[in-house]
């Protein structure tokens, strides 16, 4: 396995839609071992193919252990993760809202309030190409929304207001010209 190079705001590639996985075979299978990697190495709660470069239709997901660093009686022993999710699509989504400080491996070190769907079901094929279903509630609902948003070109930062956003961005943009002039 292998640990893969983030993504990192303002790269443009982050505003771009992936593609549809054809299929799942030990390739991709690889790919998807190495994003989990890469996903723990820097203690995400999720991960989207795009955020290490390759516009495909692809997430991880790690919730039972990530949530512990939220609340550590949270840990889940029965959790099934982690979660590969290949083409998800969001089928049923609930009226009622949650809010969560939400961050982003592609934004270090910034974080900002989102509310979204409390429960959300999705359909997905799985790390061996079957077809699967998620029902996702809490933390669960807001990692794999915000993660299916990267797979459309979204970022957490388009769903606060402007004048957060504008303050998220120009404090990448900064760090993108320290990041330059330091290496
Ligand atoms: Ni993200």
């Amino acid at each position: 396995m292998a640990i893969l190079p983030l993504v990192l705001s303002p790269d443009p590639r982050l505003k771009e839609i992936s593609k549809p996985v054809k299929q799942v075979d030990d390739d991709l299978r690889a790919f998807m071992d190495d994003m989990l990697e890469t996903m723990r190495t820097c203690d995400g709660l999720g991960l989207a193919a795009i955020q290490v470069g390759r516009p495909v239709r692809i997430l991880v997901m790690d919730i039972a252990r990530g949530s512990q660093r939220y609340d550590p009686d949270a840990y889940d022993e029965t959790a099934t993760d982690p979660l590969f999710l290949v083409n998800p699509e969001i089928i049923e989504q609930s009226d009622e809202l949650f809010t969560f400080d939400e961050g982003c491996l592609s934004f270090p070190g910034q974080f900002a309030a989102v509310k979204r769907p409390k429960r959300v079901k999705v359909k997905y094929l799985d790390y061996h190409g079957k077809q699967r279903e998620l029902e996702a509630e809490g933390l669960a609902a807001v990692c794999v929304q915000h993660e299916i948003d990267h797979l459309n070109g979204i970022t957490f930062v388009d769903h606060v207001s402007r004048m957060k956003r504008d303050l998220i961005l120009r404090r990448m943009k900064k760090r993108e010209r320290y990041e330059d002039t330091a290496s």
